[in-house]
């Protein structure tokens, strides 16, 4: 097969991860553009490739204006700018690879899946968990009938208190206006994935959710702005502390995300430069962030069955316990970390099966980030491309839509305080 050639567009963290499988799978793909403002950013990628000159852009826009030179474009702008560049290399009949989410209004998700029909074109999008092997296990098991028909399902997603603090309080995820909102931020995998599981549209919606505890009337007596400045006695007491955090994780040896997002050339000087002037040393109660902390969704489907997904920040930076249970008419399944139990009601028995148990080869090279549904998603979408087919993909773009539209249906819920129905 000759390796499909890739434009990455917006090489930040998600661009550069997914390049990363042009490395470790040269045969199958090949970056030959990038298109980047930070210099850092655009040289790491351009001089790792070894990609000619002239296919080495400041911005997607310079890229946009040339005929197409690769088979596909990696869209991994922030989520306010997918939009353009996506229509843009959709019109020019690159296949697409587009974060998620695919935009943050439905309006704009729609014109995004359009235009992708139009150009007869392929669409990936970014909901990686549905690429990892405990996902497609659970999956498997509902399809095989192991707990009959789904009626019930429970989800936690763990958002962790230092992931929060460190996107949606401190970082690029924190400002509605700036971003979107946390549960299209973060939560669209969630949902995405219970739409996944039912099989079935969602009919109607209530959600609930606010930003509780990051907020300045919670700031500690005598905090300062920067937790550099902080007092020690007011400092050592608070679980957010990033002086703490991040340093901290320079002394364990811990280089990478999320410590690297401060600066890519992870040492204790540049830490400390960047939590001195950056955002990310700023006091969790004196940020300008406004995006929820904790949030519930309530869902009911076209065939009777409902779920509810909760979100919360507070929770450690690991497993506690299930994250998802699913409730049939003749068993129970539950997902904790990559352990699925699935309790049979006709024999009253349990069994255990470990996450790489039975699909090892259905979704191949799960390496790396995201339980392995980073080089899951990039595996099935180079293998698309080159086949000229969608469906090597986990889902196509109305399904991907349709997930996306009870993300919008719930936050509309949690505004209005009203059901929505679909
Ligand atoms: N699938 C997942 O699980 C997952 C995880 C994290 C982030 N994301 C999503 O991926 C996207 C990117 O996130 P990230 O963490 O890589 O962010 P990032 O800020 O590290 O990367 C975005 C890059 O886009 C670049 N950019 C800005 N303007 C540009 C332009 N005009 N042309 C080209 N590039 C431009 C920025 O300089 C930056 O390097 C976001 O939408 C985010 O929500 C998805």
């Amino acid at each position: 097969m000759e390796a499909v050639k890739l434009l990455v567009v917006g090489a930040g963290g998600r661009g550069w991860c997914y390049s990363t499988y042009a490395m470790q799978y040269p045969d199958k793909a090949k970056v030959v553009g990038v298109a980047e403002p930070r210099e850092f950013y655009r040289n790491r990628m351009a001089v790792t490739h070894k990609i000619p000159k002239e296919n080495v852009f400041r911005s997607w826009e310079e890229a946009a204006r040339l005929p197409r030179f690769a088979d596909a474009a990696l869209i991994c702008t922030q989520d306010s700018m997918h939009t353009a560049p996506a229509m843009a290399f959709a019109h020019k009949k690159y296949h697409i690879l587009l974060e998620k989410p695919m935009a943050p209004t439905e309006p704009e998700c729609r014109r995004i899946v359009e235009t992708v029909k139009a150009n007869k074109i392929i669409l990936g999008v970014g909901h990686v968990l549905r690429y990892t092997r405990a996902v497609q296990n659970v999956k498997h098991l509902l399809a095989a009938g192991a707990i009959g028909e789904i009626v019930s399902v429970q989800d936690l997603e763990r958002v962790g208190y230092w992931h929060q603090a460190h996107s949606f309080v401190r970082g690029n995820w924190r400002n509605e206006k700036e971003s979107s909102f946390m549960l299209l931020s973060k939560s669209c995998h969630y949902l995405d994935l219970i739409s996944y599981y039912m099989d079935a549209p969602c009919v109607q919606v209530s959600s609930f959710g606010n930003l509780k505890h990051f907020r300045k009337q919670n700031k500690p007596k005598g905090a300062a702005a920067r937790c550099l400045d902080c007092p020690r006695a007011v400092e050592s007491q608070c679980p957010y502390s990033a002086k703490r955090f991040y340093l901290e994780k320079i002394k364990q040896g811990h280089l990478g995300w999320p410590v690297n997002v401060l600066d890519p050339d992870v040492n204790a000087k540049t830490i400390t430069r960047a939590l001195r002037n950056g955002p990310y040393g700023r006091c969790v109660y004196a940020c300008d962030n406004d995006v929820v902390d904790h949030q519930v969704v309530n869902m009911e489907f076209a065939n009777g069955a409902t779920a509810v997904h909760t979100m919360t920040a507070f929770t450690p930076d690991g497993d506690i316990g299930p994250s998802l249970r699913i409730f049939g008419t003749r068993g129970a399944l539950c997902l904790t970390g990559m352990q699925i139990q699935v309790f049979d009601f006709l024999t009253d028995t349990s069994t255990i099966y470990n996450a790489a148990h039975f699909i090892a080869d259905t979704v191949k090279g799960t390496a790396g980030g995201h339980g392995g549904g980073d080089g899951g998603l990039m595996t099935q979408f180079v293998e698309a491309v080159h086949c000229g087919d969608q469906k090597k993909l986990l889902t196509g773009p109305y399904e991907t839509l349709e997930s996306h539209r009870i993300v919008f249906a719930a936050e509309r819920s949690r505004r209005t305080g009203r059901v929505v129905r679909m």
